[in-house]
Parts: C-alpha cells; structure tokens; sequence
C-alpha cells in the first residue's frame, strides 16, 4: 500500500550500480501498490480508458522485456510468448495486440502468475544491470522506468474509477487521512509575472521525454497567475451559479458534451443531503471546500476560467513560472492520495504547483519547434499522440515525486476526467 511506499529518493548500496538501485526502487514501488488487491479487483476494467491493475503490472514488465532483454539478451526466450501480443499497448512497430477495451476479459493469466512475470523479467534485468550500460542502453531502461511510473498513478486511478463503480464504494487504502495542519491558508491572491522573451523545454540534463524538448524561444506578454489552484470552494460558488446551464460559459464540444452526459458536477460527486461527498481512494468522503478541485475536464476548467473572468494558463507560462520553484508537493509517497489544502501561509508566492492536481492548460499538446520522436520503436512513445489533446502540468497526487519536473508535458482529452485534475487561473497582467 502507498504507505509503505519506498522513499522517493534512491540511495544505492556500496558497490551497487544507480540505475539497478533505481531500477529495485521502482519496480518494488509498483508492486506495492497492489499489495491489497484481490485478482479480481486486478483484473476488472471499468472503462475503454481505464485498464485493469493486472494489465498495467504486465505491461511495464512487458516493456523491459521487449525494449531491452530482447535486444540486448543473446537467444532471451520469453517468459510466455503470447504475452507479447497481450501486453503491448500502442507499439505498431512490435506488431497486432489484444484490443484495450477488452484488457478485463484477461482472467487468465492470473494475478499471481503476472507476479510470477515479473519476478522472472526482474531477474534477468538485475543481471543485465550488474554489467555496465552504453548511454543508449541506459537511456531505454531510464525510460520503460519513467514509463512504469507513469503506469504507476494511472494504475490508482483505474482502481479509485473501478471502485467508484461498486455502490459499497469500498476503500482502497481505508486509513483516515492525517489531521490537516489548522492553519488558516494564505488568501488566493493574483501573482504578476512580466515575461518577455523566456527559454522553456528541457535542456538535455538528466531525464526527460521526448516531447519536453527541444529547448526554445517563445515571447510572453506579461500575465498573472493565481497563487493557488481553483478549490472546491470556488466550485460550489460556480455550481450555485448555475455553471453547468449557462450555454454561454462553454465551448461548442464542451455544451454538448455537458449536455449529452447530463454533467452538474465534477466527477465522483455527490449529493447527500445538501452536502457534497466525493469518492476518493479512502473511500467516500465529505468534499473539503480548502482543497484544491479535482477530477474536471478541460470543458470544466475552461468555462469555470470564463465565469470567472479570466482564463486558463498558456503551458510556456506555467513553465516559465514554475521554472525556479522546488518540484515539491502533496506526491504519492505522502500517501494522503487526495488533494490537500495549502499548509503554509505564505503570501506573495505561487502554492502547489507541484503534486496535489493536474494543472490544465489551455495549450494544446503540439511538438515544440525542431522536435524529433527518440529513434525506434519508442518513437511512437508521445510524438504519435500530438492531435486533439491538451497540456496539463505539474503532476498530482499519486504522481511518484521522483516522475515530476517543471518541463513536463502530460496529456489528455479534453473531456477526460478521471486523472486527479485540476485548474489554475491566469489573466492578462
Ligand atoms: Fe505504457
């Protein structure tokens, strides 16, 4: 369970290589998220989006073995030869693949033979990492490790949209979350950024995707952004204001995406006499009105921005504003699973940027001049999902710590919701 989550920073042991110790670190964090499941709750699928906690097990395991012991092992005999074609997700290039809307008919393998996979992928990893790497050979197995992070968190949001779907609304981690530290938290203030001509992307030191980069120029008029994320108290001032059936307030896709889905609230509210619980990992909970918003579409975040006069983030201009900030924040590791309030009071300075929610963008997710996808089959990683999706930042809370940095570039559909989303606003300065 998240609260016996490894510690967010790796320390090898004497003589160990870092990236096996990084390696151990990760897959051992996986593993202990699924501590508590049952097979069946690893093996339902609740939506087309959404994948079974099995299938995510599989498929990181999958990644090395394709991307890596396959290459790089002379005559590696697979685990299990099918597993290929039932545990790729998107590569054309390795070849036909089990349909993702039909990742819960998998009963078989069972939970424990997944293990049992990657425990044997594991082994032949450990000894593959005990000899040294050329950087090509590193860089891959950095990367199918960030990929298995990222499979990390959509692994507890698939359980927390699958659990969502059960009318007993069970828990999957049932500890009450920690006493809130009663400060009052800093009044939500607008922060004036002057921009000008600002450098964003990564810049080639230390990990990053693809899409982060290149490195480039863009030119920002000046702008202020909100010091805090939208909180739920604001989002029921927008409800009580009849947001959700004002037509005006909305795009065309959104309207009638509000329309067609009967949509009055962010997703896993509900109604209780008079009061609003959410569903949550800890089951269902009253909502917290200091806490930041979570689980709303783009189409949510757009128009809640135009009721309130304003409007959504540029990406260059969350970067560049986040660019000197600490990326920390409410992680995985803090094992709250929830967006939290603020606990410092601290005036005049942008709060939780990092961790708590998925900040949405009103950028749409494009490639950044000069940008080439990495060479192979990864290529198809990010480069081939660069139309109709917009740029969310920041990371949340089931984000691992170590996953998260000021250039990252997640992405969705505009009407998806079930990622910990959120919204912060920015206006002309
Ligand atoms: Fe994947």
């Amino acid at each position: 369970m998240p609260t016996s989550l490894l510690p967010a920073s790796v320390v090898p042991p004497p003589h160990e290589p870092a990236l096996l110790a990084q390696y151990r670190h990760v897959r051992a964090a996986t593993e202990a998220l699924v501590a508590d499941l049952s097979d069946a709750d690893a093996t339902v699928q609740s939506m087309d989006d959404a994948s079974p906690a099995k299938w995510h097990l599989a498929h990181t395991t999958w990644f090395f073995e394709e991307f890596v012991l396959a290459a790089r092992v002379p005559d590696y005999e697979p685990v299990d030869a099918q597993y290929r074609y039932l545990f790729n997700s998107y590569y054309e290039a390795v070849g036909a693949r089990h349909p993702r809307p039909r990742r819960g008919m998998l009963t078989r393998p069972t939970l424990d033979e997944v293990l049992a996979y990657r425990e044997a992928v594991d082994d032949a990893m450990q000894e593959l990492l005990q000899a040294a790497q050329t950087d090509e050979e590193a860089a891959l197995i950095e990367l199918g490790l960030h990929h298995e992070q990222q499979h990390q968190e959509l692994l507890l949001t698939d359980i927390l949209h699958l659990f969502a779907q059960n009318p007993l609304k069970p828990a999957y981690a049932p500890e009450p979350i920690a006493p809130v530290i009663a400060e009052p938290r800093a009044e939500p203030e607008w922060l004036r950024f002057e921009g000008g001509l600002v450098e964003i992307g990564h810049d080639g030191e230390g990990f990053a995707f693809d899409c982060e980069g290149p490195r480039h120029r863009v030119f920002l008029a000046p702008f202020q952004l909100r010091s805090h994320p939208v909180s739920n108290r604001e989002w029921f001032e927008f409800i009580e204001d009849g947001g959700y059936g004002s037509a005006g307030l909305w795009l065309s896709d959104g309207w009638r995406w509000v329309c067609d889905n009967g949509i009055e609230a962010p997703q896993y509210w509900e109604a209780r006499e008079g009061t609003w619980w959410q569903m949550t990992l800890r089951g269902m909970q009253p909502v917290d009105p200091e806490s930041p918003v979570t689980h709303i579409s783009f189409f949510e975040a757009d128009a809640f921005a135009r009721w309130a006069g304003c409007r959504l983030p540029t990406e260059a201009e969350w970067e560049h504003a986040a660019a000197r900030l600490p990326a920390t924040g409410n992680f995985v590791e803090g094992g709250a699973l929830r967006p939290l309030p603020d606990r410092q009071n601290t005036a005049g300075a942008l709060r939780q940027m990092f961790g708590d929610v998925w900040e949405w963008t009103g950028s749409a997710y494009l490639p950044y001049p000069g940008f080439r996808p990495s060479a192979g089959a990864v290529g198809e990683y990010n480069g081939k999902f660069m139309s109709s999706q917009m740029v969310l930042r920041g990371g949340s809370c089931v984000t691992p710590e170590s996953h998260i940095r000021a250039t990252y570039r997640n992405f969705f559909y505009p009407h998806q919701r079930w990622q910990f989303t959120g919204v912060r606003l920015a206006d002309e300065a």
